[in-house]
């Protein structure tokens, strides 16, 4: 058992969990706010959403044991609040709830967007509650409530700010610690030089292998790869922070990926070598989501080959990653795998647009609920054709 404090709606607590209790289990279980419903129990219906921190979180997805020192807010947290009372009598009038499981994660959904984007279209709402899902209602009375309130804020209405900063490990400890100040943007400050260790080898990783086939010459292709900020300009949602000429130094940069509400920007160092003689190389790195408390490691290996026709070539790929921490749970191989054959395509066009002295088709962060859903309707379709095979 693990002992931790925390503040829920305003109240201390002190309380012994197990490291697997979820968040959601804790409040419900032990504290009895059953305001807080599970869905899926899997980060995915956003049924379990409360603020943590000031931020909506799965609390499906996040461990009690590593809320300790939090301010945690769940629906029963909002008497004589006046931008839920706002959203609540909105809810009401547009009928947008109907057995109202999805209500409470929705209600904390929408009280994020009205705190955080006061310009929100109807498009930018319907985006920003893509993490909520509801089998009643069909959204249009959901995203016209929050529609009205945008339109006319409650006089009293908390004014678009920052979120806060996440807590610390370091500043855990005392329940008068100083909150890190929130950045001017909406994401926090990652710390200005991540300090991951770079493992040797990854144990119990998961492995992957792909092979990309690319319209481009071995040599040409071979070239780019080792260019490295050209590499990472083709990989979607990839930044290089610094580069040194020195092998043995590690490049940082950060890897970003957004699900739905949840975005995950993972900043951390790795190492890259290459053999020239094999057209081979390998990159091995560790980063971490200070956001989330996530973090993961990984090893590509690659190495460039001839095409299956003259003029191509082919890059075959193997990976080994590890992820720990709440986008664990996401983790799993089948949905790591399609998500990755959908990064890797990507990734081709813009070597080949690249390559040939185009620019890269896709820059912006692979967006990861739409990636997600779309792998688990081709799962769902997979599954469909060996049923009816
Ligand atoms: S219960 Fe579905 S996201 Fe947490
Ligand atoms: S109101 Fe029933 S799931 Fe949304």
């Amino acid at each position: 058992m693990t002992a931790i404090w925390l503040i829920v709606n305003d109240r201390r607590h002190q309380a012994e969990v197990e490291p697997r209790t979820h968040l959601a289990d804790f409040l419900r279980e032990d504290l009895l706010l059953t305001g807080t419903h599970l869905g899926c129990e899997h980060g995915v219906c956003g049924a379990c959403t409360l603020m943590v921190d000031g931020r909506p979180v799965r609390s499906c997805l996040t461990f009690a044991a590593t809320c300790e020192g939090a301010d945690v807010r769940t629906i029963e947290g909002y008497d004589g609040d006046p931008l839920m009372a706002s959203l609540r009598a909105a809810f009401s009038r547009h009928h947008a709830l109907q057995c109202g499981y999805c209500t409470p994660g929705m209600l904390a959904t929408a009280y994020d967007i009205v705190r955080r984007l006061p310009e929100a279209d109807e498009a930018r709402i319907r985006e920003e509650l893509s993490g909520n899902l509801c089998r009643c209602t069909g959204y249009a009375g959901i995203v016209a409530a929050i529609a009205d309130v945008l339109a006319a804020p409650p006089a009293a209405a908390v004014q678009p700010i920052a979120r806060p900063a996440p807590q610390r490990d370091t500043d855990r400890d005392s329940p008068t610690r100083e909150r890190t100040p929130a950045p001017p943007e909406g994401r926090p400050a990652a710390p200005a030089s991540p300090s991951v260790a770079i493992p040797e080898r990854i144990e119990d990783g998961v492995t992957l292998e792909r092979r990309l086939e690319l319209s481009v010459a071995p040599d040409r292709v071979w070239t780019l790869f080792q260019d490295l900020p050209s590499v990472v300009r083709c990989l979607p949602g990839a930044a290089l922070d610094a580069a040194s000429e020195d092998p043995a130094e590690p490049v940082r940069g950060s890897f970003t990926v957004a699900i739905g509400p949840m975005r995950a920007t993972f900043e951390g160092r790795a190492l890259v070598s290459y053999d020239a003689d094999h057209r081979a190389g390998r990159v091995r790195g560790a980063g971490s989501d200070p956001v989330s408390r996530s973090r993961a490691e990984g090893e590509l290996r690659f190495r460039v080959a001839d095409g299956s026709h003259s003029g191509a070539s082919a890059v075959v790929v193997e990976m080994t990653y590890r992820l720990k921490g709440p986008l664990a749970q996401f983790g799993r191989p089948a949905i790591v795998a399609d998500v990755v054959d959908r990064l890797m395509a990507r990734f081709a066009d813009n070597l080949s647009a690249f390559a040939e002295g185009g620019e890269a088709v896709h820059s912006e962060p692979v967006s990861g609920f739409g990636l997600l859903f779309g792998a688990l309707v081709d799962r769902a379709k997979h599954l469909f054709a060996r049923r009816q095979g």
